[in-house]
Protein backbone atom coordinates (compact mmCIF):
# COMPACT_ATOMS: atom_id res chain seq x y z
CA UNK A 1 0.00 0.00 0.00
CA UNK A 2 3.09 2.35 0.76
CA UNK A 3 4.95 1.03 -2.27
CA UNK A 4 7.07 -1.27 -0.09
CA UNK A 5 7.08 -5.14 0.07
CA UNK A 6 5.37 -6.52 3.23
CA UNK A 7 5.43 -9.62 4.54
CA UNK A 8 2.75 -10.24 6.70
CA UNK A 9 1.61 -13.38 9.35
CA UNK A 10 -1.49 -13.93 10.21
CA UNK A 11 -2.13 -15.97 13.39
CA UNK A 12 -6.07 -17.49 13.68
CA UNK A 13 -6.66 -17.33 10.04
CA UNK A 14 -9.87 -19.93 10.45
CA UNK A 15 -11.01 -17.63 13.55
CA UNK A 16 -13.52 -15.19 13.25
CA UNK A 17 -11.26 -12.09 12.93
CA UNK A 18 -8.68 -13.98 11.38
CA UNK A 19 -10.28 -15.30 8.61
CA UNK A 20 -11.63 -11.79 7.83
CA UNK A 21 -8.38 -10.40 7.92
CA UNK A 22 -6.95 -12.66 5.53
CA UNK A 23 -10.13 -12.45 3.07
CA UNK A 24 -9.13 -8.42 2.93
CA UNK A 25 -5.57 -8.86 2.42
CA UNK A 26 -5.65 -12.00 -0.39
CA UNK A 27 -5.38 -8.98 -3.04
CA UNK A 28 -2.89 -6.42 -1.27
CA UNK A 29 -0.44 -7.61 -3.29
CA UNK A 30 1.86 -8.33 -0.02
CA UNK A 31 3.09 -12.08 0.57
CA UNK A 32 0.81 -13.62 3.31
CA UNK A 33 2.33 -16.14 5.40
CA UNK A 34 -0.75 -18.08 7.89
CA UNK A 35 -0.15 -20.05 11.16
CA UNK A 36 -2.47 -23.01 11.11
CA UNK A 37 -2.65 -25.98 12.72
CA UNK A 38 -4.93 -27.70 10.49
CA UNK A 39 -4.52 -25.89 7.14
CA UNK A 40 -6.99 -28.30 5.70
CA UNK A 41 -9.45 -26.11 7.23
CA UNK A 42 -8.55 -23.33 4.96
CA UNK A 43 -10.59 -22.53 1.52
CA UNK A 44 -8.66 -24.36 -0.78
CA UNK A 45 -8.33 -21.04 -3.23
CA UNK A 46 -6.83 -19.16 0.12
CA UNK A 47 -4.33 -22.29 0.72
CA UNK A 48 -3.09 -21.59 -2.88
CA UNK A 49 -2.39 -18.05 -2.43
CA UNK A 50 -0.77 -17.85 0.87
CA UNK A 51 2.47 -19.61 3.08
CA UNK A 52 1.43 -22.05 5.20
CA UNK A 53 3.42 -22.78 8.41
CA UNK A 54 1.40 -25.93 9.73
CA UNK A 55 1.55 -25.47 13.67
CA UNK A 56 0.01 -23.82 16.85
CA UNK A 57 0.90 -20.00 17.39
CA UNK A 58 1.94 -20.86 21.04
CA UNK A 59 5.02 -23.32 19.75
CA UNK A 60 8.08 -21.80 19.74
CA UNK A 61 9.86 -24.03 17.21
CA UNK A 62 5.97 -22.49 15.09
CA UNK A 63 6.74 -19.05 15.44
CA UNK A 64 10.14 -19.57 14.85
CA UNK A 65 9.61 -20.86 11.47
CA UNK A 66 6.73 -18.16 10.84
CA UNK A 67 8.06 -14.86 11.73
CA UNK A 68 11.42 -15.52 9.38
CA UNK A 69 11.65 -13.03 7.38
CA UNK A 70 8.43 -11.30 8.38
CA UNK A 71 7.56 -7.30 8.57
CA UNK A 72 4.02 -7.67 10.49
CA UNK A 73 2.22 -10.24 12.08
CA UNK A 74 -1.55 -10.28 13.27
CA UNK A 75 -1.91 -11.70 16.51
CA UNK A 76 -4.64 -13.59 18.45
CA UNK A 77 -4.80 -15.65 21.82
CA UNK A 78 -7.67 -17.77 20.91
CA UNK A 79 -10.19 -18.55 24.04
CA UNK A 80 -9.57 -21.59 25.42
CA UNK A 81 -12.60 -22.41 27.57
CA UNK A 82 -11.04 -25.45 29.98
CA UNK A 83 -8.12 -23.11 31.09
CA UNK A 84 -6.66 -24.05 34.33
CA UNK A 85 -5.28 -21.02 34.83
CA UNK A 86 -7.19 -17.91 32.74
CA UNK A 87 -5.20 -15.27 34.29
CA UNK A 88 -1.63 -16.96 32.97
CA UNK A 89 -3.40 -18.00 29.78
CA UNK A 90 -2.52 -15.13 27.36
CA UNK A 91 1.03 -14.30 28.65
CA UNK A 92 2.27 -17.86 28.27
CA UNK A 93 0.36 -18.31 25.00
CA UNK A 94 2.10 -15.11 23.61
CA UNK A 95 5.28 -15.97 25.43
CA UNK A 96 7.40 -18.01 22.79
CA UNK A 97 5.73 -15.47 20.31
CA UNK A 98 7.54 -12.70 22.12
CA UNK A 99 10.93 -14.56 21.58
CA UNK A 100 10.32 -14.99 17.94
CA UNK A 101 9.45 -11.16 17.71
CA UNK A 102 12.43 -10.39 19.21
CA UNK A 103 14.95 -13.32 17.52
CA UNK A 104 13.53 -12.68 13.96
CA UNK A 105 13.49 -9.08 14.06
CA UNK A 106 9.68 -8.86 13.38
CA UNK A 107 8.87 -4.96 13.13
CA UNK A 108 5.62 -4.50 13.48
CA UNK A 109 2.53 -6.70 15.52
CA UNK A 110 -1.55 -6.06 15.76
CA UNK A 111 -3.34 -7.94 18.51
CA UNK A 112 -6.69 -8.37 19.44
CA UNK A 113 -6.69 -7.54 22.55
CA UNK A 114 -9.92 -5.65 24.83
CA UNK A 115 -10.42 -2.22 26.68
CA UNK A 116 -9.80 -2.10 30.38
CA UNK A 117 -6.16 -0.94 30.71
CA UNK A 118 -6.45 1.39 34.44
CA UNK A 119 -9.49 -0.14 35.29
CA UNK A 120 -8.64 -0.41 39.20
CA UNK A 121 -9.45 -3.59 40.67
CA UNK A 122 -9.33 -7.60 38.65
CA UNK A 123 -10.94 -7.43 35.45
CA UNK A 124 -10.86 -11.58 34.84
CA UNK A 125 -9.86 -12.39 31.26
CA UNK A 126 -9.41 -8.46 30.34
CA UNK A 127 -6.42 -7.98 32.74
CA UNK A 128 -5.23 -11.00 31.38
CA UNK A 129 -5.38 -8.82 27.61
CA UNK A 130 -3.25 -6.22 29.39
CA UNK A 131 -0.74 -8.49 31.08
CA UNK A 132 -0.25 -10.03 27.48
CA UNK A 133 -0.58 -6.34 25.53
CA UNK A 134 2.26 -5.51 27.96
CA UNK A 135 4.70 -8.65 27.63
CA UNK A 136 4.26 -7.64 23.70
CA UNK A 137 5.00 -4.13 23.68
CA UNK A 138 8.43 -5.41 26.55
CA UNK A 139 9.66 -6.90 23.75
CA UNK A 140 10.50 -3.55 21.88
CA UNK A 141 8.75 -4.63 18.65
CA UNK A 142 6.23 -1.61 16.80
CA UNK A 143 3.01 -2.44 18.43
CA UNK A 144 -0.59 -1.63 18.35
CA UNK A 145 -2.82 -3.16 20.58
CA UNK A 146 -6.86 -2.96 19.25
CA UNK A 147 -8.82 -2.78 22.33
CA UNK A 148 -12.06 -3.45 21.82
CA UNK A 149 -15.59 -3.79 24.11
CA UNK A 150 -17.90 -7.04 23.74
CA UNK A 151 -18.36 -8.08 19.86
CA UNK A 152 -21.45 -7.89 18.33
CA UNK A 153 -20.85 -11.30 17.14
CA UNK A 154 -21.27 -12.38 20.42
CA UNK A 155 -24.85 -12.44 20.03
CA UNK A 156 -24.23 -15.51 17.51
CA UNK A 157 -23.75 -17.81 20.67
CA UNK A 158 -27.71 -16.76 21.39
CA UNK A 159 -29.13 -17.74 18.07
CA UNK A 160 -30.91 -20.79 20.09
CA UNK A 161 -32.62 -18.99 22.72
CA UNK A 162 -33.30 -15.92 20.63
CA UNK A 163 -34.92 -18.27 18.30
CA UNK A 164 -36.67 -20.56 20.45
CA UNK A 165 -37.76 -18.19 23.47
CA UNK A 166 -37.68 -14.56 22.09
CA UNK A 167 -35.09 -14.00 24.94
CA UNK A 168 -31.16 -13.20 25.22
CA UNK A 169 -29.18 -13.42 29.07
CA UNK A 170 -26.40 -11.43 30.28
CA UNK A 171 -25.38 -10.53 33.82
CA UNK A 172 -25.33 -6.65 32.88
CA UNK A 173 -28.14 -4.63 33.86
CA UNK A 174 -30.22 -3.92 30.91
CA UNK A 175 -29.77 -0.31 30.77
CA UNK A 176 -26.47 0.22 30.83
CA UNK A 177 -25.27 1.72 27.42
CA UNK A 178 -21.76 0.44 26.26
CA UNK A 179 -20.12 0.52 22.98
CA UNK A 180 -19.94 -2.79 20.66
CA UNK A 181 -18.37 -3.83 18.14
CA UNK A 182 -18.60 -5.66 14.87
CA UNK A 183 -15.68 -8.24 13.55
CA UNK A 184 -15.50 -7.05 10.15
CA UNK A 185 -14.69 -3.66 11.91
CA UNK A 186 -11.94 -4.81 13.72
CA UNK A 187 -10.62 -6.80 10.57
CA UNK A 188 -10.74 -3.56 8.54
CA UNK A 189 -8.58 -1.71 11.49
CA UNK A 190 -6.37 -4.41 11.64
CA UNK A 191 -5.74 -4.64 8.20
CA UNK A 192 -4.96 -1.27 7.53
CA UNK A 193 -2.64 -1.44 10.27
CA UNK A 194 -0.89 -4.47 8.40
CA UNK A 195 -0.47 -2.25 5.16
CA UNK A 196 0.75 0.31 6.72
CA UNK A 197 4.49 0.48 7.75
CA UNK A 198 4.79 3.76 8.66
CA UNK A 199 4.15 3.47 12.21
CA UNK A 200 6.43 2.51 15.00
CA UNK A 201 6.57 2.63 19.00
CA UNK A 202 3.38 0.86 21.15
CA UNK A 203 -0.13 2.01 21.74
CA UNK A 204 -3.71 1.17 21.92
CA UNK A 205 -6.21 1.55 19.31
CA UNK A 206 -9.92 1.51 20.26
CA UNK A 207 -12.26 0.22 18.33
CA UNK A 208 -15.81 0.97 19.27
CA UNK A 209 -18.44 0.99 16.37
CA UNK A 210 -20.80 3.37 15.71
CA UNK A 211 -22.82 4.04 19.36
CA UNK A 212 -23.29 2.90 22.67
CA UNK A 213 -26.30 1.09 23.30
CA UNK A 214 -28.14 -0.60 26.03
CA UNK A 215 -29.10 -4.39 26.29
CA UNK A 216 -32.76 -3.29 25.97
CA UNK A 217 -32.17 -1.52 23.21
CA UNK A 218 -30.54 -3.94 21.23
CA UNK A 219 -33.45 -6.33 21.95
CA UNK A 220 -35.96 -3.40 20.66
CA UNK A 221 -33.87 -3.91 17.34
CA UNK A 222 -33.68 -7.11 17.44
CA UNK A 223 -37.12 -7.48 17.28
CA UNK A 224 -37.71 -5.00 14.81
CA UNK A 225 -35.08 -6.91 12.45
CA UNK A 226 -36.74 -10.34 12.94
CA UNK A 227 -40.07 -8.90 12.87
CA UNK A 228 -41.15 -10.87 16.25
CA UNK A 229 -40.39 -9.56 20.11
CA UNK A 230 -37.07 -10.73 21.64
CA UNK A 231 -36.28 -9.32 24.97
CA UNK A 232 -33.38 -9.06 27.30
CA UNK A 233 -33.34 -11.06 30.46
CA UNK A 234 -30.52 -9.76 32.89
CA UNK A 235 -29.34 -13.22 35.01
CA UNK A 236 -27.81 -13.64 38.48
CA UNK A 237 -23.54 -13.94 38.26
CA UNK A 238 -24.42 -16.95 39.79
CA UNK A 239 -26.48 -18.29 36.94
CA UNK A 240 -23.87 -16.96 34.81
CA UNK A 241 -21.18 -18.60 36.19
CA UNK A 242 -23.68 -22.17 36.67
CA UNK A 243 -24.35 -21.91 32.67
CA UNK A 244 -20.67 -21.46 31.54
CA UNK A 245 -19.77 -24.79 33.46
CA UNK A 246 -22.33 -26.39 32.17
CA UNK A 247 -21.62 -25.32 28.97
CA UNK A 248 -18.18 -26.83 29.43
CA UNK A 249 -16.14 -23.93 30.61
CA UNK A 250 -13.20 -24.83 33.54
CA UNK A 251 -13.91 -23.00 36.72
CA UNK A 252 -11.53 -20.66 36.26
CA UNK A 253 -12.59 -19.36 32.94
CA UNK A 254 -16.07 -19.25 34.10
CA UNK A 255 -14.15 -17.17 36.99
CA UNK A 256 -12.41 -15.08 34.51
CA UNK A 257 -15.52 -14.20 32.74
CA UNK A 258 -17.45 -13.70 35.07
CA UNK A 259 -14.87 -11.33 36.77
CA UNK A 260 -14.94 -9.52 33.71
CA UNK A 261 -18.96 -9.16 33.12
CA UNK A 262 -18.92 -7.77 36.66
CA UNK A 263 -16.45 -4.87 36.02
CA UNK A 264 -17.96 -3.64 32.26
CA UNK A 265 -21.65 -3.77 34.46
CA UNK A 266 -19.73 -1.13 36.52
CA UNK A 267 -18.48 0.74 33.53
CA UNK A 268 -15.03 -0.71 32.42
CA UNK A 269 -16.11 -0.44 28.76
CA UNK A 270 -16.73 3.25 28.87
CA UNK A 271 -14.02 4.09 30.49
CA UNK A 272 -12.38 5.02 26.58
CA UNK A 273 -13.61 8.26 25.45
CA UNK A 274 -15.15 7.94 21.77
CA UNK A 275 -13.25 9.81 18.76
CA UNK A 276 -13.59 10.23 15.35
CA UNK A 277 -10.68 7.61 14.97
CA UNK A 278 -12.43 5.05 17.56
CA UNK A 279 -15.66 5.13 15.99
CA UNK A 280 -16.34 2.62 13.33
CA UNK A 281 -19.17 1.74 10.89
CA UNK A 282 -20.95 -1.22 11.16
CA UNK A 283 -24.22 -0.02 13.32
CA UNK A 284 -25.43 -2.65 15.43
CA UNK A 285 -29.22 -2.98 13.15
CA UNK A 286 -26.86 -3.53 10.18
CA UNK A 287 -25.46 -6.55 11.77
CA UNK A 288 -28.60 -7.76 13.07
CA UNK A 289 -29.74 -7.70 9.30
CA UNK A 290 -26.43 -8.82 7.46
CA UNK A 291 -25.18 -11.72 10.23
CA UNK A 292 -27.86 -12.09 13.22
CA UNK A 293 -30.98 -12.45 11.15
CA UNK A 294 -29.63 -15.23 8.49
CA UNK A 295 -28.27 -16.93 11.25
CA UNK A 296 -31.63 -17.07 13.13
CA UNK A 297 -33.44 -18.43 10.17
CA UNK A 298 -31.32 -21.10 8.90
N1 LIG B 1 -15.75 -11.84 22.26
C1 LIG B 1 -15.55 -10.61 22.74
O1 LIG B 1 -16.46 -9.86 23.07
C2 LIG B 1 -14.12 -10.12 22.87
C3 LIG B 1 -13.87 -8.80 23.28
C4 LIG B 1 -12.56 -8.33 23.35
C5 LIG B 1 -11.51 -9.19 23.01
N2 LIG B 1 -11.76 -10.47 22.62
C6 LIG B 1 -10.64 -11.35 22.27
O2 LIG B 1 -10.83 -11.81 20.94
C7 LIG B 1 -10.05 -13.01 20.79
C8 LIG B 1 -10.87 -14.04 20.00
O3 LIG B 1 -10.96 -13.64 18.66
P1 LIG B 1 -11.86 -14.47 17.62
O4 LIG B 1 -13.30 -14.40 18.08
O5 LIG B 1 -11.52 -14.05 16.24
O6 LIG B 1 -11.32 -15.94 17.90
P2 LIG B 1 -11.96 -17.33 17.48
O7 LIG B 1 -12.80 -17.22 16.28
O8 LIG B 1 -12.56 -17.98 18.69
O9 LIG B 1 -10.58 -18.06 17.15
C9 LIG B 1 -10.45 -19.37 17.04
C10 LIG B 1 -9.16 -19.55 16.22
O10 LIG B 1 -8.10 -19.93 17.08
C11 LIG B 1 -7.52 -21.14 16.60
N3 LIG B 1 -7.10 -21.90 17.77
C12 LIG B 1 -7.89 -22.38 18.78
N4 LIG B 1 -7.13 -22.97 19.72
C13 LIG B 1 -5.84 -22.87 19.30
C14 LIG B 1 -4.59 -23.30 19.83
N5 LIG B 1 -4.51 -23.93 21.01
N6 LIG B 1 -3.47 -23.04 19.11
C15 LIG B 1 -3.54 -22.39 17.94
N7 LIG B 1 -4.69 -21.96 17.39
C16 LIG B 1 -5.82 -22.20 18.05
C17 LIG B 1 -8.61 -21.79 15.78
O11 LIG B 1 -7.99 -22.56 14.80
P3 LIG B 1 -8.34 -24.08 14.44
O12 LIG B 1 -8.82 -23.98 13.01
O13 LIG B 1 -7.03 -24.74 14.57
O14 LIG B 1 -9.37 -24.57 15.42
C18 LIG B 1 -9.27 -20.56 15.15
O15 LIG B 1 -8.52 -20.10 14.05
C19 LIG B 1 -9.67 -13.49 22.19
O16 LIG B 1 -8.31 -13.24 22.42
C20 LIG B 1 -10.55 -12.63 23.08
O17 LIG B 1 -9.94 -12.38 24.34
C21 LIG B 1 -13.04 -10.94 22.55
Amino acid sequence: MDGEDNMIVITTPTGTIGQQVLEKLLNSGETIRVIARDPSRLPTRTREQVEVVQGSHSDSAVVDRAFEGADSVFWVVPPDFQTKNFETRYVEFVRPACEAFKNRGVKRVVAVSALGRGWPKPAGLVSASVAMDDLIASTGVGFRALTMPSFMDNFLRQVEPIKNQGMFFSPMSGDRKAPTCATRDIAAVATKLLLDSSWSGSGNVPVLGPEDLSFNEMAQMISEVLGRPVRFQQIPFEAFKARLIESGASESMATGMVDMMVAKNEGLDNMEPRTAESTTPTSFRQWCEEVLKPAVLR
